[in-house]
């Protein structure tokens, strides 16, 4: 049985101030009915402050990051290594985000690199895919984000794959309030199993987590959370506020 698994993604949201505050309200009010794997995911420069709030109020909930780069350290300004996000306790982070695909150059080569360098450092990747609306207007989804997501998986080893979580994100639904029908994400979500499957073993793919991504909300996470494939959500937005986040892990 997979656990559910809900991610908040901040994106650039949030001074660390802000996140303490959020991390607090959310520690005493959420109730988790669900049992959910719940994590975070916010700015770097929160990591620090979100995590002493985790610790010292023993709130059940894992700490993410949004990006990283895969070398350990190096002349790279700007930049964040596995090595640092592991010495603050993260435990998930996401790659291959399509804002980072299309604003920041990363590409299925530099994801599949930082894939590999993540689960190196044992740190668990949520590795997004999804496709454009053209994509999906001209019939080529299931085959775009079946491919990405082979370039993406290149040369990792299936001893991993247990602690991989794929998000499906199709970027046309990101941020824009229109989701995906619940069976449409579900569609996808059994083809990027199938293909899991095909590329390792059939156990491996029933371990790994498919989260859907792309304005869930309060109002549609019952229904996505009920599909066969759909094993948790990425949110956006809607991570951000509080209510609608305690709502969502709730669901
Ligand atoms: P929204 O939930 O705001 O649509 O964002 C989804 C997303 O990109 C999560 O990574």
């Amino acid at each position: 049985m997979r656990t559910p698994f809900i991610a908040g993604n901040w994106k650039m949201n949030m001074t660390h101030l802000e996140g303490i505050k959020f991390i607090q309200e959310l520690g005493y009010e959420y109730k988790n009915k669900n049992n959910c794997e719940v994590c975070l995911c916010p700015p770097f420069i929160a990591l620090r402050s979100v995590k002493n709030i985790i610790d010292t109020d023993h709130i059940d909930i894992k700490l993410g990051a949004q990006n990283m780069h895969f070398e350990e350290n190096g002349a790279f300004t700007g930049e964040v290594s596995p090595l640092m996000l592991k010495a603050l306790g993260v435990e998930y982070v996401i790659i291959g985000h399509s804002e980072r695909r299309e604003y920041f150059a990363d590409t299925n080569e530099t994801v599949n690199k930082k894939v590999i360098s993540a689960f190196k450092h044992n740190l668990k990747p949520i590795m997004c895919i999804g496709e454009s609306l053209k994509i999906r207007e001209n019939g080529n989804a299931e085959s775009f984000v079946l491919s990405q997501m082979v370039e993406c998986l290149k040369e990792v080893d299936a001893k991993n794959i247990a602690d991989l979580t794929v998000a499906y994100e199709p970027i046309w639904a990101i941020g824009t309030g229109k989701n995906a029908t619940s069976k449409d994400a579900n569609d996808m979500c059994r083809a990027i199993r199938i293909r899991l499957a095909e590329l390792y073993s059939n156990s491996f793919a029933e371990q790994a987590r498919i989260q859907y991504g792309g304005s869930v909300k309060p109002s549609n996470i019952t229904e996505l959370m009920s599909m066969s494939d759909i094993d948790g959500a990425l949110v956006g937005g809607a991570s951000i506020k509080l209510e609608d986040f305690i709502a969502i892990i709730n669901y």
